[in-house]
């Protein structure tokens, strides 16, 4: 059986070697933390593992997950290969979503395999996070054999793993933030506007939801290009200045503007020339 040990056992920490655990195919070796207390608990709710406060009294693992804050990674690392318990040829990886495998440089320069293993998946409470987990994608990058183990250990877990492109960690996460927090930031927005129109509160929730979940519906299922409706696509020129004079606030202004010229874009050829180069003399 393989071994894992994890430092840091917190939300995603004791999830993950909850999950390895029961998985029957890895031992949970050592639970580093910093407080004995959480430490006891998390080793009692991952179910194995020695706790330890000690990087130095590390034993030798297959694999050692650095789940300590994004903040964090690249000086535990450097902690870790000073103490000198990793063996050369083990896996070293973390799983931050925006950082790459190179905040565990100090740890590949001693020999160890490093990688990044992201589950797009939100672990706020490990209970039902072990649960829910089965069929989570999880992003792999780094090098390549330690990839590999990674793609079995994600599997074990319950995970679907797939590979980013070298490199491409950060515009990975960009993408996550796009299609989630600025799905939010856009919802608000609309709701700024329908509150201008004078819609009652309780109104728009259903008014902009209804809408909101049939287009999402529609751009997964047809693909954006084809799910685009509305004035931009139609080339309703007059529609999108009205709009814009209707918006008072500078930096609503802006964000319309700018996403306005992202719909051009993917309005494509469905525009004619003369009528792509009036809506975009508006939308600058
Ligand atoms: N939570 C999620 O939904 C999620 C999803 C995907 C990826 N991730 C990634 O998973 C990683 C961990 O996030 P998290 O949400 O699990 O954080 P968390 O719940 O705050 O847990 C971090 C743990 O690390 C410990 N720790 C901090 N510094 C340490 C050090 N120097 N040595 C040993 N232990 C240390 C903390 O102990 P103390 O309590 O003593 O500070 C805590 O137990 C991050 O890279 C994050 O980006 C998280």
């Amino acid at each position: 059986m393989q071994t894992l040990t994890v430092v840091g056992a917190g939300r995603l920490g004791g999830s993950v070697a909850r999950l390895a655990h029961l998985s029957g195919q890895y031992q949970v070796l050592d639970v580093v933390g910093r407080r004995p207390e959480p430490l006891r608990l998390a080793c009692e709710f991952i179910g194995a593992g020695r706790a330890t406060t000690d990087l130095g009294r590390l034993r030798p693992a297959d694999f050692y997950l650095l789940s300590v804050p994004d903040g964090e990674i690249a000086s535990c690392a450097g902690e870790l290969a000073a103490a000198a318990v990793m063996p050369a040829g083990c896996v070293a990886f973390h799983a931050s979503g925006a950082g790459e495998a190179a905040l565990l440089a100090p740890l590949a320069e001693r020999g160890v395999l490093t990688a990044s293993l992201h589950p797009a998946f939100s672990f706020a409470d490990p209970g039902r996070a072990v649960a829910d987990f089965a069929g989570t994608l999880c992003a792999l990058e780094g090098d390549e054999e330690a990839c590999l183990r990674l793609e079995a250990l994600a599997r074990a877990l319950g995970g679907q793993p797939f590979r980013l492109a070298p490199g491409g960690k950060a515009a990975y996460h960009a993408g996550l933030s796009v299609a989630s927090n600025f799905l939010v930031a856009l919802t608000a927005m609309a709701q700024q506007l329908t509150a201008c129109a004078g819609v009652p509160a309780e109104l728009a929730q259903p008014l902009l939801g209804g809408l909101m979940r049939q287009t999402l519906e529609n751009a997964l299922a047809l693909g954006p290009r084809d799910a685009l409706t509305g004035p931009i696509v139609r080339g309703d020129v007059g529609t999108v200045e009205r709009h814009l004079a209707a918006l008072g606030d500078a930096e609503l202004a802006a964000a319309y503007r700018a996403l306005g010229r992202q719909t051009v874009a993917l309005a494509g050829d469905r525009l004619s020339d003369p009528v792509r180069r009036r809506l975009l003399a508006l939308l600058y």
